[in-house]
């Protein structure tokens, strides 16, 4: 199996909460090839972040199997972005992108100029010694993602990363990421609300089902690489594509809203 190839197995996650039981995952099979750029959309509480916790080895499973193909011992294994950015509020900028490789051991002078290099990828040079606090939120996001690169894992799992930016950011944070997978081959594991970041980004895109949940649809995505986030949408094909991810959605995003209520009635 090559490093980074990624196989979910009949997973089930259930939460004891003071409501009771909540089962967030039931069942949910995945398999990912090795150097796939994999794309995931469902209805909101469906169980993604708990997926990608459960991978990234923060969340226990109560049956079945998750399981990433470790690389060699000087590469980690897994690397998360988090849909809230997840920087540290006491660490420069600099330091929060630095922190992963750190955390590897890497010395300061071989650390340095590979921060310096995501900083200047996501466009951050001048804010290297200032603290979050200083910085706006789709900044922040941008340093959570700096971070994960430098980090360097076999896979990336990511969580919702470009949901706080405004649109114009976004499509240039969606091409930094095609960018450098183009080029890096890592396995991508991109969970998104939105079909067309999906669409742009994914070689493939797995639908999940509200929850509890699982996959239920698998969609090839086509479309050539190297790829243009912003040109791809007059593609024709990317039309007939959203409709058909947006029709087996659409009955999940009800079902989840459904239930919602009948637990607020409770
Ligand atoms: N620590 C926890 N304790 C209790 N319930 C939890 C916990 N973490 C998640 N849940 C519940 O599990 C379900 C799945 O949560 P999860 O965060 O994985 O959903 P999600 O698909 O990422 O949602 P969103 O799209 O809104 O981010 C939700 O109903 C959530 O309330
Ligand atoms: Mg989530």
């Amino acid at each position: 199996m090559r490093a980074g190839t990624i196989s979910v197995t009949d997973l089930h996650v259930t939460f004891r909460s003071r409501q009771g039981l909540v089962a967030a995952l039931a069942g949910l099979t995945l398999d990912i090839t090795a150097g796939e750029l994999a794309c995931i959309v469902g209805p909101s509480g469906c169980g993604k972040t708990t997926l990608l916790r459960v991978l990234a080895g923060l969340q226990p499973a109560d049956a079945g199997h998750a399981w990433i193909q470790p690389a060699d011992a000087a590469r980690p294994t897994a690397g998360m972005v988090f849909q809230n950015g997840g920087v540290f509020p006491w660490y420069t900028v600099a330091e929060n992108v630095g922190y992963g490789l750190r955390m590897r051991g890497i010395a300061p002078a071989q650390r340095a100029p590979i921060v310096r290099r995501w900083l200047a990828e996501i466009g951050l040079e001048r804010f290297a010694d200032a603290y979050p606090a200083q910085l706006s939120g789709g900044m922040l996001q941008r340093v959570g993602l700096a971070r994960a690169f430098a980090y360097d894992p076999a896979v990336l799992l990511m969580d919702e990363p470009f949901a706080a930016l405004d649109a114009q950011n976004r499509l240039l944070l969606q091409q930094t990421l095609l960018r450098q997978w183009e080029g890096d081959g890592r396995t991508v594991l991109f969970v998104t609300h939105g079909i067309d970041e999906a669409l742009a980004l994914g070689d493939r895109v797995y639908v999940m089902s509200a929850r509890p949940g699982r996959i239920i649809a698998t969609i090839d995505v086509p479309f050539q690489r190297p790829r243009d986030a912003a040109a791809l949408r007059s593609d024709p094909r990317f039309g007939t594509l959203y409709g058909e991810i947006w029709s087996v959605l659409r009955d999940e995003v009800a079902r989840a809203r459904d239930a919602e209520r009948d637990e607020a009635d409770i």
